[in-house]
Protein backbone atom coordinates (compact mmCIF):
# COMPACT_ATOMS: atom_id res chain seq x y z
CA UNK A 1 0.00 0.00 0.00
CA UNK A 2 0.76 3.56 -0.51
CA UNK A 3 -0.07 6.99 0.45
CA UNK A 4 -2.52 8.97 -1.82
CA UNK A 5 -0.77 12.44 -1.23
CA UNK A 6 1.00 13.25 2.29
CA UNK A 7 -2.36 13.14 3.95
CA UNK A 8 -4.46 10.60 2.25
CA UNK A 9 -5.81 7.03 2.37
CA UNK A 10 -3.58 4.12 1.87
CA UNK A 11 -4.28 2.43 -1.69
CA UNK A 12 -2.80 -0.60 -3.35
CA UNK A 13 0.02 0.00 -5.55
CA UNK A 14 -2.68 -1.22 -8.63
CA UNK A 15 -5.47 0.44 -9.39
CA UNK A 16 -8.12 -0.21 -12.03
CA UNK A 17 -8.48 1.89 -15.01
CA UNK A 18 -12.10 1.73 -16.53
CA UNK A 19 -11.93 3.22 -19.23
CA UNK A 20 -12.25 0.36 -21.22
CA UNK A 21 -15.38 -1.10 -19.28
CA UNK A 22 -17.25 2.15 -20.35
CA UNK A 23 -16.52 2.06 -24.38
CA UNK A 24 -14.27 2.89 -26.89
CA UNK A 25 -12.03 -0.66 -26.83
CA UNK A 26 -14.28 -2.32 -29.12
CA UNK A 27 -16.17 -4.41 -27.98
CA UNK A 28 -16.96 -5.17 -24.11
CA UNK A 29 -19.13 -7.71 -21.95
CA UNK A 30 -20.84 -5.91 -18.77
CA UNK A 31 -20.37 -8.90 -17.08
CA UNK A 32 -17.02 -9.91 -18.33
CA UNK A 33 -16.26 -6.25 -16.54
CA UNK A 34 -17.99 -6.70 -13.68
CA UNK A 35 -16.03 -10.13 -13.60
CA UNK A 36 -12.69 -7.88 -13.72
CA UNK A 37 -13.68 -5.62 -11.36
CA UNK A 38 -14.43 -8.02 -8.25
CA UNK A 39 -11.34 -10.18 -8.93
CA UNK A 40 -9.05 -6.80 -8.98
CA UNK A 41 -10.61 -6.27 -5.64
CA UNK A 42 -10.61 -9.77 -4.51
CA UNK A 43 -6.58 -9.28 -4.52
CA UNK A 44 -6.45 -5.97 -2.81
CA UNK A 45 -7.23 -3.13 -5.13
CA UNK A 46 -8.94 -0.35 -3.52
CA UNK A 47 -8.98 2.68 -6.20
CA UNK A 48 -11.07 2.89 -9.26
CA UNK A 49 -10.16 5.04 -11.88
CA UNK A 50 -13.53 6.17 -13.79
CA UNK A 51 -14.58 9.61 -15.56
CA UNK A 52 -17.97 10.74 -16.98
CA UNK A 53 -17.21 10.77 -20.51
CA UNK A 54 -15.71 6.52 -20.08
CA UNK A 55 -18.73 5.14 -22.33
CA UNK A 56 -21.20 7.96 -21.52
CA UNK A 57 -21.69 7.21 -18.09
CA UNK A 58 -21.67 3.26 -18.78
CA UNK A 59 -18.16 3.09 -16.55
CA UNK A 60 -19.83 4.36 -13.72
CA UNK A 61 -22.53 2.41 -13.41
CA UNK A 62 -20.49 -0.93 -14.21
CA UNK A 63 -18.57 -0.04 -11.33
CA UNK A 64 -22.13 0.74 -9.25
CA UNK A 65 -22.84 -2.80 -9.98
CA UNK A 66 -19.53 -4.30 -9.21
CA UNK A 67 -19.75 -2.41 -5.71
CA UNK A 68 -23.07 -3.48 -4.56
CA UNK A 69 -22.36 -5.93 -2.08
CA UNK A 70 -18.79 -6.01 -1.62
CA UNK A 71 -17.99 -5.10 1.95
CA UNK A 72 -14.52 -3.70 1.11
CA UNK A 73 -14.33 0.48 1.54
CA UNK A 74 -13.14 0.73 -2.48
CA UNK A 75 -12.18 4.48 -3.15
CA UNK A 76 -13.62 6.14 -6.22
CA UNK A 77 -11.84 8.82 -8.47
CA UNK A 78 -14.02 9.87 -11.24
CA UNK A 79 -13.29 12.90 -13.87
CA UNK A 80 -15.65 15.71 -15.07
CA UNK A 81 -14.60 16.81 -18.48
CA UNK A 82 -13.99 20.43 -19.91
CA UNK A 83 -17.54 22.12 -21.43
CA UNK A 84 -17.18 21.14 -25.51
CA UNK A 85 -14.55 22.72 -27.29
CA UNK A 86 -11.04 21.57 -28.37
CA UNK A 87 -9.04 18.30 -26.62
CA UNK A 88 -7.02 18.84 -25.14
CA UNK A 89 -7.99 22.98 -24.18
CA UNK A 90 -5.73 24.94 -26.82
CA UNK A 91 -4.01 27.76 -25.48
CA UNK A 92 -6.72 30.20 -26.39
CA UNK A 93 -9.84 28.66 -24.20
CA UNK A 94 -10.90 30.15 -21.28
CA UNK A 95 -11.38 28.59 -17.96
CA UNK A 96 -14.62 30.64 -18.23
CA UNK A 97 -16.03 28.99 -21.09
CA UNK A 98 -14.77 25.28 -20.00
CA UNK A 99 -15.10 24.67 -16.79
CA UNK A 100 -17.19 27.88 -15.00
CA UNK A 101 -18.11 27.68 -11.85
CA UNK A 102 -22.41 26.57 -12.76
CA UNK A 103 -20.96 23.92 -15.05
CA UNK A 104 -18.54 22.08 -12.80
CA UNK A 105 -21.50 22.89 -10.00
CA UNK A 106 -23.84 20.53 -11.95
CA UNK A 107 -21.55 17.97 -12.94
CA UNK A 108 -20.08 17.25 -9.90
CA UNK A 109 -23.93 16.49 -8.83
CA UNK A 110 -24.15 14.19 -11.58
CA UNK A 111 -21.38 12.37 -11.04
CA UNK A 112 -23.26 12.01 -7.05
CA UNK A 113 -25.97 10.95 -8.79
CA UNK A 114 -24.19 8.15 -11.11
CA UNK A 115 -21.70 6.45 -8.64
CA UNK A 116 -24.65 6.64 -6.30
CA UNK A 117 -22.53 8.81 -3.49
CA UNK A 118 -23.12 11.27 -1.05
CA UNK A 119 -19.27 12.38 -1.73
CA UNK A 120 -17.08 11.49 -4.13
CA UNK A 121 -13.51 9.84 -2.97
CA UNK A 122 -11.60 11.85 -5.62
CA UNK A 123 -13.01 14.38 -8.09
CA UNK A 124 -10.34 15.24 -11.00
CA UNK A 125 -10.72 17.54 -13.98
CA UNK A 126 -9.95 15.55 -16.74
CA UNK A 127 -7.43 17.58 -18.42
CA UNK A 128 -5.70 21.08 -18.35
CA UNK A 129 -3.96 23.88 -20.03
CA UNK A 130 -0.96 25.64 -18.71
CA UNK A 131 -3.35 29.08 -20.13
CA UNK A 132 -4.82 28.67 -16.78
CA UNK A 133 -2.35 27.92 -14.29
CA UNK A 134 -2.07 31.45 -13.18
CA UNK A 135 -5.97 32.36 -12.71
CA UNK A 136 -7.04 28.79 -11.78
CA UNK A 137 -10.44 29.54 -10.24
CA UNK A 138 -11.96 25.88 -11.24
CA UNK A 139 -9.79 24.85 -8.37
CA UNK A 140 -11.13 27.15 -6.40
CA UNK A 141 -14.57 26.69 -7.22
CA UNK A 142 -13.68 22.44 -5.93
CA UNK A 143 -12.16 23.54 -3.30
CA UNK A 144 -15.31 25.09 -1.83
CA UNK A 145 -17.14 21.82 -2.87
CA UNK A 146 -14.99 19.69 -0.95
CA UNK A 147 -15.36 22.01 1.81
CA UNK A 148 -19.22 21.39 1.32
CA UNK A 149 -18.54 17.84 1.77
CA UNK A 150 -19.52 16.92 -2.05
CA UNK A 151 -16.12 15.86 -2.74
CA UNK A 152 -13.06 14.70 -0.67
CA UNK A 153 -9.91 15.11 -2.89
CA UNK A 154 -9.36 17.07 -5.74
CA UNK A 155 -7.41 15.91 -8.70
CA UNK A 156 -5.96 17.51 -12.11
CA UNK A 157 -5.51 14.41 -15.14
CA UNK A 158 -2.82 15.87 -17.53
CA UNK A 159 -3.16 16.78 -21.02
CA UNK A 160 -1.47 13.83 -23.53
CA UNK A 161 0.55 16.60 -24.73
CA UNK A 162 1.95 18.26 -21.63
CA UNK A 163 2.82 15.97 -18.07
CA UNK A 164 4.70 19.35 -16.53
CA UNK A 165 1.81 21.78 -17.08
CA UNK A 166 0.06 20.66 -13.41
CA UNK A 167 3.60 21.36 -11.68
CA UNK A 168 2.45 24.88 -10.96
CA UNK A 169 -0.88 23.97 -9.21
CA UNK A 170 1.14 21.21 -7.34
CA UNK A 171 3.61 24.18 -5.80
CA UNK A 172 0.41 26.52 -5.52
CA UNK A 173 -1.48 23.70 -3.02
CA UNK A 174 -3.90 23.42 -5.45
CA UNK A 175 -4.49 19.91 -5.61
CA UNK A 176 -4.50 16.47 -3.40
CA UNK A 177 -3.69 14.35 -6.69
CA UNK A 178 -2.45 14.07 -10.02
CA UNK A 179 -3.08 12.11 -12.55
CA UNK A 180 -0.29 11.57 -15.67
CA UNK A 181 1.19 9.56 -18.27
CA UNK A 182 4.48 7.73 -17.25
CA UNK A 183 5.75 4.79 -18.66
CA UNK A 184 8.84 3.46 -20.70
CA UNK A 185 8.40 5.14 -23.92
CA UNK A 186 6.76 8.99 -21.78
CA UNK A 187 9.50 9.31 -19.14
CA UNK A 188 9.21 13.00 -18.92
CA UNK A 189 7.49 13.13 -15.71
CA UNK A 190 10.71 12.08 -14.04
CA UNK A 191 12.31 15.54 -15.31
CA UNK A 192 10.14 17.62 -12.27
CA UNK A 193 6.85 16.50 -11.94
CA UNK A 194 7.80 13.61 -9.78
CA UNK A 195 10.25 15.09 -7.28
CA UNK A 196 7.84 17.97 -6.69
CA UNK A 197 5.02 15.26 -6.00
CA UNK A 198 7.27 14.14 -3.24
CA UNK A 199 8.40 18.04 -2.28
CA UNK A 200 4.83 19.08 -2.10
CA UNK A 201 3.41 15.57 -0.79
CA UNK A 202 1.14 15.84 -4.12
CA UNK A 203 -0.49 11.88 -4.78
CA UNK A 204 0.35 10.60 -8.06
CA UNK A 205 -1.61 8.67 -10.27
CA UNK A 206 0.25 6.94 -13.20
CA UNK A 207 -2.19 6.09 -16.15
CA UNK A 208 -1.17 4.53 -19.44
CA UNK A 209 1.62 2.29 -17.91
CA UNK A 210 1.12 -0.16 -20.31
CA UNK A 211 0.93 2.10 -23.51
CA UNK A 212 -2.54 1.34 -24.10
CA UNK A 213 -1.19 -2.82 -24.02
CA UNK A 214 1.39 -2.31 -26.61
CA UNK A 215 3.80 -2.79 -23.71
CA UNK A 216 2.39 -6.16 -22.65
CA UNK A 217 3.93 -7.31 -26.13
CA UNK A 218 1.07 -9.22 -27.21
CA UNK A 219 0.56 -7.17 -30.61
CA UNK A 220 2.13 -7.86 -33.51
CA UNK A 221 2.70 -5.06 -35.92
CA UNK A 222 0.13 -6.43 -38.46
CA UNK A 223 -2.57 -6.75 -35.90
CA UNK A 224 -5.96 -5.02 -36.76
CA UNK A 225 -7.64 -3.02 -34.00
CA UNK A 226 -11.37 -3.17 -34.60
CA UNK A 227 -12.70 0.68 -36.08
CA UNK A 228 -14.61 1.15 -32.95
CA UNK A 229 -11.58 1.19 -31.09
CA UNK A 230 -9.65 4.08 -30.42
CA UNK A 231 -6.47 2.33 -30.74
CA UNK A 232 -7.39 1.63 -34.65
CA UNK A 233 -6.22 5.61 -34.58
CA UNK A 234 -4.01 5.83 -31.66
CA UNK A 235 -1.80 2.97 -33.64
CA UNK A 236 -2.36 4.08 -37.14
CA UNK A 237 -0.18 4.53 -40.20
CA UNK A 238 3.00 2.84 -39.00
CA UNK A 239 3.20 4.01 -35.42
CA UNK A 240 1.97 0.37 -34.77
CA UNK A 241 4.87 -1.00 -36.23
CA UNK A 242 7.58 1.39 -34.96
CA UNK A 243 5.87 0.72 -31.39
CA UNK A 244 6.52 -2.74 -31.89
CA UNK A 245 9.79 -2.69 -32.69
CA UNK A 246 10.62 -0.88 -29.83
CA UNK A 247 9.00 -3.53 -27.55
CA UNK A 248 11.32 -5.99 -29.33
CA UNK A 249 14.21 -4.33 -27.92
CA UNK A 250 12.93 -3.81 -24.64
CA UNK A 251 12.11 -7.62 -24.23
CA UNK A 252 15.83 -7.83 -25.24
CA UNK A 253 16.94 -6.16 -21.93
CA UNK A 254 14.91 -8.63 -19.68
CA UNK A 255 16.36 -11.31 -22.08
CA UNK A 256 19.70 -9.94 -21.26
CA UNK A 257 19.29 -9.26 -17.35
CA UNK A 258 17.95 -13.15 -17.37
CA UNK A 259 14.91 -12.10 -15.74
CA UNK A 260 12.61 -13.24 -18.32
CA UNK A 261 11.37 -16.20 -16.33
CA UNK A 262 10.80 -13.96 -13.66
CA UNK A 263 8.82 -11.09 -14.93
CA UNK A 264 6.66 -10.71 -18.33
CA UNK A 265 7.02 -7.50 -20.26
CA UNK A 266 3.77 -6.25 -18.67
CA UNK A 267 5.59 -6.85 -14.94
CA UNK A 268 8.48 -5.36 -16.48
CA UNK A 269 6.14 -2.16 -17.78
CA UNK A 270 4.42 -1.99 -14.25
CA UNK A 271 7.38 -2.41 -11.89
CA UNK A 272 9.14 0.31 -13.67
CA UNK A 273 6.54 2.97 -12.97
CA UNK A 274 6.14 1.42 -9.38
CA UNK A 275 10.21 2.03 -8.87
CA UNK A 276 8.91 5.22 -8.45
CA UNK A 277 8.43 5.78 -4.35
CA UNK A 278 6.99 9.41 -5.60
CA UNK A 279 4.10 7.09 -7.68
CA UNK A 280 1.13 6.53 -5.66
CA UNK A 281 -0.50 3.83 -7.82
CA UNK A 282 -0.89 2.94 -11.07
CA UNK A 283 -4.57 2.73 -13.01
CA UNK A 284 -4.09 -0.01 -15.52
CA UNK A 285 -6.89 -0.71 -17.84
CA UNK A 286 -8.29 -4.00 -17.27
CA UNK A 287 -10.74 -5.93 -19.54
CA UNK A 288 -10.96 -9.39 -18.02
CA UNK A 289 -10.52 -11.10 -14.88
CA UNK A 290 -7.35 -12.77 -16.36
CA UNK A 291 -6.09 -9.66 -16.90
CA UNK A 292 -6.86 -8.04 -12.84
CA UNK A 293 -5.48 -11.50 -11.92
CA UNK A 294 -1.96 -10.61 -14.10
CA UNK A 295 -2.01 -7.17 -13.21
CA UNK A 296 -2.59 -7.14 -9.24
CA UNK A 297 0.16 -10.11 -9.20
CA UNK A 298 2.97 -7.26 -9.47
CA UNK A 299 3.18 -5.78 -5.89
CA UNK A 300 4.11 -9.80 -5.11
CA UNK A 301 6.71 -9.65 -6.73
CA UNK A 302 10.46 -8.42 -6.45
CA UNK A 303 11.87 -5.30 -7.30
CA UNK A 304 13.63 -4.86 -10.68
CA UNK A 305 17.50 -4.40 -10.32
CA UNK A 306 18.84 -0.79 -9.93
CA UNK A 307 21.11 -1.70 -13.39
CA UNK A 308 17.77 -3.23 -14.98
CA UNK A 309 16.11 0.29 -14.28
CA UNK A 310 18.70 1.84 -15.51
CA UNK A 311 19.07 0.57 -18.70
CA UNK A 312 15.35 0.86 -19.29
CA UNK A 313 15.86 4.40 -19.35
CA UNK A 314 17.46 4.19 -22.76
CA UNK A 315 13.76 3.40 -23.85
CA UNK A 316 12.42 6.93 -23.58
CA UNK A 317 10.51 7.60 -26.67
CA UNK A 318 9.93 11.53 -27.73
CA UNK A 319 7.01 10.52 -30.14
CA UNK A 320 5.68 13.93 -30.22
CA UNK A 321 8.93 15.21 -32.04
CA UNK A 322 9.50 16.01 -35.36
CA UNK A 323 13.52 15.74 -35.25
CA UNK A 324 15.06 12.88 -37.52
CA UNK A 325 11.61 11.36 -37.98
CA UNK A 326 8.89 9.63 -36.31
N1 LIG B 1 -6.94 11.71 -19.83
C1 LIG B 1 -7.04 10.85 -18.85
O1 LIG B 1 -7.26 11.26 -17.75
C2 LIG B 1 -6.84 9.39 -19.11
C3 LIG B 1 -6.43 8.95 -20.38
C4 LIG B 1 -6.17 7.59 -20.55
C5 LIG B 1 -6.34 6.71 -19.49
N2 LIG B 1 -6.77 7.16 -18.27
C6 LIG B 1 -6.98 6.24 -17.14
O2 LIG B 1 -5.86 5.38 -17.02
C7 LIG B 1 -6.29 4.02 -17.10
C8 LIG B 1 -5.19 3.17 -17.71
O3 LIG B 1 -4.94 3.55 -19.04
P1 LIG B 1 -5.51 2.72 -20.29
O4 LIG B 1 -6.55 1.80 -19.81
O5 LIG B 1 -5.83 3.72 -21.34
O6 LIG B 1 -4.22 1.95 -20.82
P2 LIG B 1 -3.20 0.88 -20.23
O7 LIG B 1 -3.42 0.65 -18.78
O8 LIG B 1 -1.84 1.28 -20.72
O9 LIG B 1 -3.61 -0.42 -21.10
C9 LIG B 1 -4.74 -1.14 -20.76
C10 LIG B 1 -5.06 -2.21 -21.79
O10 LIG B 1 -3.99 -3.15 -21.92
C11 LIG B 1 -4.53 -4.47 -22.07
N3 LIG B 1 -4.05 -5.22 -20.87
C12 LIG B 1 -4.13 -4.85 -19.56
N4 LIG B 1 -3.52 -5.74 -18.76
C13 LIG B 1 -3.02 -6.69 -19.56
C14 LIG B 1 -2.26 -7.87 -19.32
N5 LIG B 1 -1.88 -8.21 -18.09
N6 LIG B 1 -1.91 -8.62 -20.38
C15 LIG B 1 -2.28 -8.29 -21.64
N7 LIG B 1 -2.99 -7.18 -21.93
C16 LIG B 1 -3.36 -6.38 -20.91
C17 LIG B 1 -6.05 -4.33 -22.11
O11 LIG B 1 -6.52 -4.12 -23.44
P3 LIG B 1 -6.55 -5.27 -24.58
O12 LIG B 1 -6.69 -6.58 -23.88
O13 LIG B 1 -7.70 -4.92 -25.45
O14 LIG B 1 -5.25 -5.09 -25.29
C18 LIG B 1 -6.26 -3.03 -21.36
O15 LIG B 1 -7.45 -2.38 -21.66
C19 LIG B 1 -7.59 4.11 -17.91
O16 LIG B 1 -8.38 2.94 -17.80
C20 LIG B 1 -8.20 5.33 -17.28
O17 LIG B 1 -8.74 5.02 -16.01
C21 LIG B 1 -7.00 8.49 -18.08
Amino acid sequence: MRSLSLEGPQVSEVGFGAWAIGGGWGDQSETESVRALQTAIDHGVNLIDTAAGYGDGRSERVIVQALQQRPESVLVATKTPPAPGPWPPSPYCRWQDRYSAAYLRENVHQRLRSLRRERIDLLQLHTWTAAWNDDPQPLLVLRQLRDEGKIGMIGVSTPEQDQSCVIQLMRDGLVDTVQVIFNLFQQEAAAQLLPVAAETGTGVIVRVALDEGALTGKYSADHQFPEDDFRSRYFGGDRLQRTVDRVAEIRKDIEHFALADQYSLADVALKFVLARPEVSTVVVGMRSAEQAEMNTRVSQLKDLPDDLLEHLRRHNWRRGVWYGGK
